[in-house]
Protein backbone atom coordinates (compact mmCIF):
# COMPACT_ATOMS: atom_id res chain seq x y z
CA UNK A 1 0.00 0.00 0.00
CA UNK A 2 1.55 3.51 -0.88
CA UNK A 3 2.07 5.82 2.26
CA UNK A 4 -0.60 8.21 1.30
CA UNK A 5 -3.13 5.45 1.01
CA UNK A 6 -1.91 3.95 4.27
CA UNK A 7 -1.91 7.43 6.03
CA UNK A 8 -5.93 7.87 4.43
CA UNK A 9 -6.47 4.72 6.55
CA UNK A 10 -4.74 5.26 9.68
CA UNK A 11 -6.82 8.69 10.10
CA UNK A 12 -10.05 7.10 9.27
CA UNK A 13 -9.53 4.97 12.37
CA UNK A 14 -8.53 7.75 14.51
CA UNK A 15 -11.67 9.32 13.78
CA UNK A 16 -13.22 6.52 14.69
CA UNK A 17 -11.46 6.90 18.35
CA UNK A 18 -8.94 3.69 17.80
CA UNK A 19 -5.36 4.60 18.68
CA UNK A 20 -3.94 1.42 17.25
CA UNK A 21 -5.05 -0.65 14.43
CA UNK A 22 -7.98 -3.12 15.06
CA UNK A 23 -5.86 -6.31 13.40
CA UNK A 24 -4.26 -9.10 14.78
CA UNK A 25 -0.84 -10.08 13.40
CA UNK A 26 -1.21 -13.70 12.71
CA UNK A 27 2.22 -15.30 13.57
CA UNK A 28 3.02 -17.93 11.23
CA UNK A 29 5.68 -18.26 9.08
CA UNK A 30 5.88 -16.60 5.77
CA UNK A 31 3.75 -17.54 3.15
CA UNK A 32 5.83 -18.73 -0.06
CA UNK A 33 5.15 -16.35 -2.82
CA UNK A 34 5.73 -17.11 -6.75
CA UNK A 35 5.96 -15.38 -9.42
CA UNK A 36 2.91 -13.38 -10.97
CA UNK A 37 4.33 -14.85 -14.18
CA UNK A 38 4.24 -18.23 -12.64
CA UNK A 39 0.67 -20.00 -13.48
CA UNK A 40 -0.18 -22.10 -10.57
CA UNK A 41 -2.50 -24.29 -12.79
CA UNK A 42 -3.53 -24.56 -16.37
CA UNK A 43 -7.02 -23.12 -15.89
CA UNK A 44 -5.01 -19.76 -13.96
CA UNK A 45 -4.20 -17.28 -16.49
CA UNK A 46 -0.76 -16.17 -16.06
CA UNK A 47 0.26 -12.83 -14.50
CA UNK A 48 -3.07 -13.18 -12.30
CA UNK A 49 -0.81 -12.33 -9.05
CA UNK A 50 -3.99 -12.33 -6.78
CA UNK A 51 -4.30 -16.22 -7.63
CA UNK A 52 -0.63 -17.04 -8.30
CA UNK A 53 0.51 -16.25 -4.74
CA UNK A 54 -0.10 -18.03 -0.99
CA UNK A 55 -0.22 -21.27 0.08
CA UNK A 56 -2.42 -23.02 -2.28
CA UNK A 57 -0.89 -21.64 -4.96
CA UNK A 58 2.60 -23.42 -3.85
CA UNK A 59 1.04 -26.34 -2.81
CA UNK A 60 0.61 -26.16 -7.06
CA UNK A 61 3.11 -25.84 -7.96
CA UNK A 62 5.01 -28.56 -5.70
CA UNK A 63 2.33 -31.19 -6.98
CA UNK A 64 3.39 -29.69 -10.95
CA UNK A 65 7.14 -30.34 -9.91
CA UNK A 66 6.31 -33.71 -8.37
CA UNK A 67 4.75 -34.85 -12.02
CA UNK A 68 4.84 -38.23 -12.55
CA UNK A 69 7.47 -39.51 -10.17
CA UNK A 70 9.55 -42.34 -10.89
CA UNK A 71 11.81 -41.53 -7.88
CA UNK A 72 10.95 -45.45 -6.66
CA UNK A 73 9.40 -48.29 -7.18
CA UNK A 74 5.88 -47.43 -5.81
CA UNK A 75 5.66 -45.48 -8.79
CA UNK A 76 4.75 -48.78 -10.69
CA UNK A 77 1.92 -49.93 -9.04
CA UNK A 78 0.27 -46.79 -9.00
CA UNK A 79 -3.02 -46.22 -10.02
CA UNK A 80 -2.71 -42.83 -8.58
CA UNK A 81 -0.84 -40.71 -6.38
CA UNK A 82 -2.20 -39.54 -3.10
CA UNK A 83 -0.40 -35.88 -3.21
CA UNK A 84 -2.81 -35.08 0.29
CA UNK A 85 -5.92 -32.58 0.73
CA UNK A 86 -7.07 -29.83 2.79
CA UNK A 87 -7.20 -26.43 4.11
CA UNK A 88 -4.10 -24.75 2.68
CA UNK A 89 -4.07 -22.69 5.67
CA UNK A 90 -4.62 -25.19 8.46
CA UNK A 91 -4.58 -25.25 11.87
CA UNK A 92 -3.93 -28.88 12.52
CA UNK A 93 -1.91 -31.11 9.55
CA UNK A 94 -3.10 -35.50 10.14
CA UNK A 95 -0.05 -37.26 8.88
CA UNK A 96 -0.91 -40.84 8.02
CA UNK A 97 1.47 -43.50 6.35
CA UNK A 98 0.72 -44.40 3.02
CA UNK A 99 -2.60 -44.78 0.67
CA UNK A 100 -4.58 -47.83 0.42
CA UNK A 101 -6.61 -49.58 -1.97
CA UNK A 102 -9.77 -46.96 -2.18
CA UNK A 103 -7.06 -44.04 -1.86
CA UNK A 104 -4.67 -45.26 -4.82
CA UNK A 105 -8.20 -45.78 -6.38
CA UNK A 106 -9.17 -42.02 -5.85
CA UNK A 107 -6.41 -40.39 -5.31
CA UNK A 108 -7.07 -38.93 -2.05
CA UNK A 109 -5.81 -39.69 1.55
CA UNK A 110 -7.96 -41.50 3.87
CA UNK A 111 -11.41 -42.28 1.98
CA UNK A 112 -11.62 -46.17 2.71
CA UNK A 113 -12.93 -47.72 5.97
CA UNK A 114 -9.50 -45.87 8.23
CA UNK A 115 -10.21 -42.78 6.42
CA UNK A 116 -14.13 -42.70 7.72
CA UNK A 117 -12.68 -43.19 11.17
CA UNK A 118 -10.06 -40.24 10.97
CA UNK A 119 -12.92 -37.97 9.95
CA UNK A 120 -15.49 -38.99 12.10
CA UNK A 121 -12.74 -38.00 14.69
CA UNK A 122 -12.17 -34.39 13.21
CA UNK A 123 -15.71 -33.99 13.64
CA UNK A 124 -15.67 -34.75 16.94
CA UNK A 125 -12.98 -32.55 17.60
CA UNK A 126 -15.61 -29.71 16.22
CA UNK A 127 -13.36 -29.48 12.95
CA UNK A 128 -13.90 -29.86 9.60
CA UNK A 129 -12.53 -32.60 7.51
CA UNK A 130 -12.28 -29.46 4.41
CA UNK A 131 -10.42 -27.46 7.58
CA UNK A 132 -7.19 -29.58 8.12
CA UNK A 133 -4.94 -30.70 5.70
CA UNK A 134 -3.98 -34.32 5.54
CA UNK A 135 -1.42 -35.78 3.67
CA UNK A 136 1.00 -39.20 3.97
CA UNK A 137 4.47 -39.96 4.85
CA UNK A 138 4.85 -41.83 0.93
CA UNK A 139 2.03 -40.68 -1.52
CA UNK A 140 1.79 -44.26 -3.69
CA UNK A 141 -0.05 -46.77 -2.36
CA UNK A 142 2.69 -50.03 -1.45
CA UNK A 143 1.56 -53.50 -2.49
CA UNK A 144 -0.36 -55.23 -0.59
CA UNK A 145 -0.57 -52.45 1.96
CA UNK A 146 2.92 -53.27 3.19
CA UNK A 147 4.96 -50.81 5.39
CA UNK A 148 6.73 -48.64 3.11
CA UNK A 149 10.23 -49.60 3.20
CA UNK A 150 12.94 -47.19 3.77
CA UNK A 151 13.95 -46.19 -0.03
CA UNK A 152 10.64 -45.47 -0.39
CA UNK A 153 10.16 -43.15 2.35
CA UNK A 154 13.47 -41.48 2.18
CA UNK A 155 12.35 -40.70 -1.82
CA UNK A 156 9.37 -39.32 -0.93
CA UNK A 157 9.97 -37.11 2.43
CA UNK A 158 10.98 -34.36 0.96
CA UNK A 159 7.73 -33.69 -1.03
CA UNK A 160 6.02 -34.21 2.65
CA UNK A 161 8.57 -31.47 4.41
CA UNK A 162 7.91 -28.99 1.71
CA UNK A 163 4.04 -29.50 2.14
CA UNK A 164 4.50 -28.85 5.89
CA UNK A 165 6.89 -25.84 4.78
CA UNK A 166 4.36 -24.41 3.22
CA UNK A 167 1.32 -25.24 5.12
CA UNK A 168 3.16 -24.19 8.41
CA UNK A 169 0.49 -26.02 10.39
CA UNK A 170 0.33 -24.94 14.08
CA UNK A 171 0.08 -28.70 15.11
CA UNK A 172 0.65 -31.85 13.47
CA UNK A 173 -1.17 -34.95 14.27
CA UNK A 174 1.04 -37.71 13.92
CA UNK A 175 -1.00 -41.06 12.65
CA UNK A 176 0.88 -44.06 13.69
CA UNK A 177 4.28 -45.75 14.28
CA UNK A 178 5.53 -45.01 10.40
CA UNK A 179 4.29 -41.60 10.06
CA UNK A 180 5.78 -40.86 13.82
CA UNK A 181 9.08 -42.44 13.41
CA UNK A 182 9.31 -40.47 9.98
CA UNK A 183 8.44 -36.84 11.84
CA UNK A 184 10.69 -38.21 15.35
CA UNK A 185 14.13 -39.05 13.75
CA UNK A 186 14.78 -41.60 16.82
CA UNK A 187 18.25 -42.86 17.60
CA UNK A 188 16.42 -46.62 17.55
CA UNK A 189 15.68 -48.39 14.42
CA UNK A 190 12.21 -48.85 13.13
CA UNK A 191 11.91 -52.42 14.19
CA UNK A 192 12.43 -51.10 17.92
CA UNK A 193 10.12 -48.14 17.74
CA UNK A 194 6.19 -48.88 19.81
CA UNK A 195 3.46 -46.08 18.98
CA UNK A 196 2.09 -47.76 22.42
CA UNK A 197 4.98 -46.22 24.00
CA UNK A 198 5.07 -42.39 22.56
CA UNK A 199 1.51 -41.58 21.62
CA UNK A 200 0.20 -38.98 23.96
CA UNK A 201 3.73 -37.03 24.06
CA UNK A 202 4.45 -34.13 22.56
CA UNK A 203 7.78 -33.90 19.98
CA UNK A 204 8.62 -31.23 18.00
CA UNK A 205 9.45 -31.59 14.19
CA UNK A 206 11.66 -28.18 12.70
CA UNK A 207 9.28 -26.00 15.28
CA UNK A 208 5.97 -27.22 15.22
CA UNK A 209 4.52 -29.16 18.08
CA UNK A 210 3.45 -32.94 17.20
CA UNK A 211 1.27 -35.45 18.63
CA UNK A 212 1.77 -38.79 17.65
CA UNK A 213 -1.58 -41.16 17.97
CA UNK A 214 -2.60 -44.52 16.75
CA UNK A 215 -3.63 -45.29 13.14
CA UNK A 216 -6.80 -44.90 12.62
CA UNK A 217 -6.85 -48.80 11.55
CA UNK A 218 -4.93 -49.70 14.53
CA UNK A 219 -7.75 -47.99 16.36
CA UNK A 220 -10.43 -50.08 14.26
CA UNK A 221 -9.09 -53.42 15.66
CA UNK A 222 -8.61 -52.45 19.06
CA UNK A 223 -11.68 -50.22 19.48
CA UNK A 224 -10.88 -50.14 23.72
CA UNK A 225 -7.90 -47.82 22.89
CA UNK A 226 -10.18 -45.30 20.99
CA UNK A 227 -10.01 -43.71 24.41
CA UNK A 228 -6.34 -42.89 24.43
CA UNK A 229 -6.77 -41.10 20.37
CA UNK A 230 -9.19 -39.16 22.07
CA UNK A 231 -7.35 -37.98 25.31
CA UNK A 232 -4.37 -37.13 22.72
CA UNK A 233 -7.08 -35.26 20.68
CA UNK A 234 -8.09 -33.22 23.81
CA UNK A 235 -4.22 -32.10 24.32
CA UNK A 236 -4.18 -31.27 20.47
CA UNK A 237 -7.07 -28.73 21.13
CA UNK A 238 -5.90 -27.31 24.18
CA UNK A 239 -2.73 -26.98 22.93
CA UNK A 240 -4.25 -25.50 19.98
CA UNK A 241 -6.35 -22.68 21.97
CA UNK A 242 -3.17 -22.02 23.67
CA UNK A 243 -1.11 -21.08 20.65
CA UNK A 244 -3.95 -19.02 19.22
CA UNK A 245 -4.32 -16.84 22.33
CA UNK A 246 -0.88 -16.44 22.53
CA UNK A 247 -0.71 -15.44 19.09
CA UNK A 248 -4.22 -13.16 19.74
CA UNK A 249 -6.25 -14.90 17.76
CA UNK A 250 -9.96 -15.47 18.73
CA UNK A 251 -10.71 -19.01 19.31
N1 LIG B 1 -3.86 -45.24 5.77
C1 LIG B 1 -2.95 -44.25 5.69
O1 LIG B 1 -1.97 -44.22 6.44
N2 LIG B 1 -3.14 -43.29 4.81
C2 LIG B 1 -4.19 -43.24 3.99
O2 LIG B 1 -4.31 -42.30 3.20
C3 LIG B 1 -5.13 -44.28 4.10
C4 LIG B 1 -4.96 -45.27 4.99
Amino acid sequence: MMKKQLATVLDYYREFGFDALPFRLEKRRAVPVLSPREPCDEATPAGNSDACTGRDAALLALRGKIGDCTLCKLSGGRTHMVFGEGSPDADIMFIGEAPGREEDAQGRPFVGDAGQLLSSMIEKMGLKRSGVYIANIVKCRPPDNRDPEADEMVACFPFLNEQIRIIAPRIIVSLGRIATYNLMKPAQPITKFSIMRERGKWFQYQDVPVMPTFHPAYLMRNRKDKWLTWSDMQAVLARLDELKTKDGIAR
